[in-house]
C-alpha cells in the first residue's frame, strides 16, 4: 500500500477510537497533518480548544506562534508533518496522563512509521517525557539536545509554543531566543541532501 492510503486508514482508526476517556468529550479527533514525505515531525502534547474544533493541529494562539517561527526559518506548514502524542482534547486543557498518552501512542508511531522522517522534533515537555518514558525531564536543560529514543530516530526537543506566550523576553538566554537558535538547526537537518 502506499503511504496515502496507509495514513489514510489510520486517520480513519482514530476517528472512532474509544481507548480512553478522551473520546467523551471531543467534537473531533485531530489526527495529524502534512507532507507524507516530511523530513521533519513535530510533535505537540494534545489539541485546544480550536484544534478540536477544527480537526487540525496548531491553529489556536500557540498554534499561530509554532506558523510563525516556521515561517522565520522559510518552512510551510505543508512541508512536515505536524502531529500530537493525544488526538482528542483533554477537559480544560489539562496535561495528558501517561495512561491516556500510551493509549493513544500506537496511532503516533504508525504515523512516524508512514513518514519515516529524519528527526523528530518534541514540542514542550510531555511530547518529550513520552519518547524518553522513565527517564527525568528537565527541558530546559534538554531542548536544542539531540536525545536518543529506543524507535532509531533520533529526537531534537523545543519549548512548547505555549511555553514561550507565557514568556515573552526575547534577551539572550530566553525561551524566544533559544527556541530562535534551535529551529535554526531544525532548518539545517531540513536542507540535507539525502
Ligand atoms: N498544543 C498542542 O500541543 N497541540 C496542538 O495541536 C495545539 C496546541
Ligand atoms: N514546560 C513545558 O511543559 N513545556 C515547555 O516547553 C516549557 C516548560
Amino acid at each position: 500500500m502506499n503511504k496515502e492510503s496507509l495514513m489514510d486508514e489510520i486517520i480513519e482508526r482514530i476517528a472512532v477510537c474509544t481507548r480512553c476517556g478522551l473520546c467523551q468529550n471531543r467534537t473531533q479527533t485531530v489526527p495529524g497533518e502534512g507532507s507524507l514525505g516530511a523530513k521533519i515531525f513535530f510533535v505537540g502534547e494534545a489539541p485546544g480548544r480550536e484544534e478540536d474544533l477544527s480537526g487540525r493541529p496548531f491553529v489556536g494562539a500557540a498554534g499561530k506562534l509554532f506558523t510563525t517561527i516556521l515561517k522565520a526559518v522559510d518552512i510551510a506548514r505543508e512541508e512536515v508533518y505536524i502531529g500530537n502524542i493525544i488526538k482528542c482534547r483533554p477537559p480544560e486543557n489539562r496535561t495528558p496522563t501517561m495512561e491516556e498518552m500510551k493509549a493513544c501512542a500506537p496511532f503516533l508511531l504508525a504515523q512516524l512509521q508512514v513518514v519515516q522522517p529524519r528527526l523528530i522534533v518534541t514540542l514542550g515537555a510531555s511530547s518529550l517525557s513520552f519518547f524518553l518514558s522513565g527517564r527525568e525531564i528537565k527541558i530546559t536543560e534538554m531542548r536544542g539536545k539531540y536525545q536518543q529514543w529506543e524507535g532509531g530516530i533520533p529526537i531534537f526537543p523545543m519549548f512548547h509554543p505555549s511555553y514561550l506566550l507565557r514568556n515573552a523576553s526575547k534577551a539572550p538566554g530566553s525561551p524566544k531566543a533559544l527556541t530562535w537558535s534551535d529551529i535554526q538547526e531544525v532548518r539545517r537537518v531540513y536542507e540535507q541532501s539525502e
